[in-house]
């Protein structure tokens, strides 16, 4: 595992972290594995933990919380999320900060996936939506003072809305968010517009997530795949979706070097960009964990592959069926 700065919090963090989203949340989880897939993931060097009050409420912090507790003496960063007052996601520009992010909400959320986590401080605290209108408010800005003076969360952070990545610019301008969440993978390409840029210059740490497309860029969806109803991915995957995602999945194919599969080539595309910190892939399995960590190894796909990988950049924007 190769290990990169992120940010000014100066955490060298794993290059490929773990996505909590799965394990809690969508149907098919089988708890005996993910436990192990996720000490599989400690032991080959994994050290940066995405989860969310929202993944199943607090049940996918809880999991983190016994994680860290079982491995007292490794440094794994904590990156959880406060969930908008409203519990509309995403956040839409005609939300008002107070029926999303009052100071109150973030502080009782915060005390909430402390008790989850049954940690003292959080390494990483992230608004789990954002509308930039926001950011030249003041309720947010006095609970992330709060709960810094009060020990209780180390560093801030915005995860952007899908197909949104500008929707952060003038938050990151305040100096209270020292990290980003955002999507980024072959077909999102476009945090490396204006997000990217204003990262580095701020020096500010990016977490990429959704790698796969939430499984597109596996290969293993087909025009004819459904999920169960209380899947969140049934009411994603909508014909609308599932059917173009497909089709820019299998225009990839040909390009995939013998040897390699769809998922590594989608994580070393992303290893390419040295703007992004780590990678959280979603993982069940510990059969994913092994292969996707493994793509950590510091040798970069030749640059001939990466520029035709660059023209399946498909921008979306956010729509009905998006969230
Ligand atoms: N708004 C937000 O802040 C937000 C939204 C979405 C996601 N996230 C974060 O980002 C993380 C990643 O996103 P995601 O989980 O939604 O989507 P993703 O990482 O794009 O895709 C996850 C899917 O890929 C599969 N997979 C993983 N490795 C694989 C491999 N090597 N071969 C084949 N299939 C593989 C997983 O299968 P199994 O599950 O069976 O292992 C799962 O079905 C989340 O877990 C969460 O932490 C945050």
């Amino acid at each position: 595992m190769q290990y990169r700065r992120f940010g000014r919090t100066n955490w060298q963090v794993s290059e490929i972290g773990y996505g909590m989203w799965g394990l809690a949340g969508w149907t098919g989880s089988d708890q005996k594995e993910i436990e192990q897939s996720l000490d599989r993931s400690v032991e080959l060097g994994c050290n940066f933990f995405d989860t969310a009050w929202a993944y199943a409420a607090g049940k996918s912090e809880q999991i983190l919380g016994q994680l860290i507790k079982r491995n007292g003496n490794k440094r794994l960063y904590c990156a959880t999320k406060i969930p908008a007052k409203n519990f509309k996601w995403p956040a839409k520009a005609e939300y008002s900060l107070k029926d999303c992010y009052p100071a109150s909400h973030i502080i009782e959320y915060t005390e909430k996936s402390l008790k989850n986590l049954k940690l003292e401080c959080i390494d990483l605290q992230q608004f789990h939506v954002w509308d930039d209108s926001w950011s030249d408010q003041d309720d947010w800005k006095k609970g992330i003072e709060k709960l810094k003076k009060d020990g209780k969360v180390k560093h801030f952070g915005i995860s952007v809305n899908r197909w949104e990545p500008d929707n952060v610019l003038k938050a990151l301008q305040t100096g209270l968010i020292d990290a980003v969440q955002v999507i980024y993978n072959i077909f999102d390409q476009n945090p490396e517009d204006n997000l990217f840029p204003l990262c580095r210059k701020l020096d500010i740490g990016v977490i990429a997530r959704v790698p796969f497309d939430e499984g597109t860029l596996t290969g293993t969806l087909t025009k004819d795949t459904t999920f169960p109803k209380d899947d969140w991915r049934s009411t994603y995957f909508v014909p609308e979706n599932l059917i173009p995602s497909v089709e820019h999945a299998e225009a990839l194919r040909p390009l995939i070097p013998k040897g390699m599969t769809m998922p590594e080539m989608a994580l070393r595309f992303i290893l390419a960009n040295d703007d992004v910190h780590t990678i959280i892939p979603g993982m069940r399995k510990i059969k994913n964990v092994e292969v996707n960590l493994a793509s950590s190894d510091g040798k970069k796909l030749q640059e001939s592959l990466l520029s035709k990988l660059r023209a399946h950049r498909w921008d979306r924007s956010p729509t009905v069926w998006s969230q």
